[in-house]
């Protein structure tokens, strides 16, 4: 349903599992960053005003899912940590060449976004399926459906402002090349690592 060309490994969530706190706070930042990325795409492309009202309600959702990992963390007793770089995202986006119209930017920026949106829906399935704390597990079983929906509107403001077939294409090479990101992934206790 999300496209995905390779699966993650299974044997991720046991390595997550071993660290909870390590996992909750990078999924904290990838909120945080869902939600600065929202921000960002209404201040590069203010023109697009149907973009404008959904990021807007976007960033209110994703600093809401950043407040519910942060809850979490502060139930547990514990502080949320320092942001790490995530490898996973620096690499998916050197895919596009840099450059070209307006809207090619703008499809590219968008394809990208619904990407991550797939694989972070795929890891917290991943995780609500799998880990023993069962707590834990609903609270992502919650989180994988925001996500889905956020892929899906994604990809929908792509095929709208670009050309169907052209977007179809790039998001099609998009998941090639993520599959082989990925091949080396799946291997630390970050939601993309
Ligand atoms: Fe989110
Ligand atoms: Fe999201």
């Amino acid at each position: 349903m999300l496209g995905l060309k390779l699966p993650t490994d299974p044997r991720w969530v046991n390595i997550v599992e071993k660290n909870i706190e390590d996992i909750l706070t990078d999924h904290a930042f990838c909120e945080q960053k869902a939600a600065s990325t929202a921000i960002s795409l209404i201040v590069s492309f203010p023109e697009y005003t149907e973009l404008v009202q959904e990021m807007t309600a976007l960033v209110k959702e994703e600093i809401s899912h950043f407040k519910m990992v942060h809850d979490k963390i502060i139930d547990r007793g514990w502080t949320l940590g320092r942001d790490r770089k995530d490898e996973y995202v620096i690499q998916l986006v050197n895919f596009f060449p840099k450059g070209g119209s307006r809207t090619t930017q703008l499809v590219h920026r968008l394809l990208y976004a619904a990407l991550i949106e797939a694989r972070s829906c795929e890891r917290f399935r991943l995780l609500s399926e799998a880990l023993e704390d069962q707590e834990l597990a609903a609270f992502y079983k919650n989180l994988m459906v925001s996500e889905a929906n956020h892929y899906t509107m994604f990809l929908g403001f792509a095929r709208k402002y670009g050309e169907r077939k052209e977007v179809d294409k790039k998001w099609h090479d998009l998941l090639d090349y993520e599959a082989k990101i990925m091949a080396d992934l799946g291997k630390s206790q970050t939601i993309h690592g």
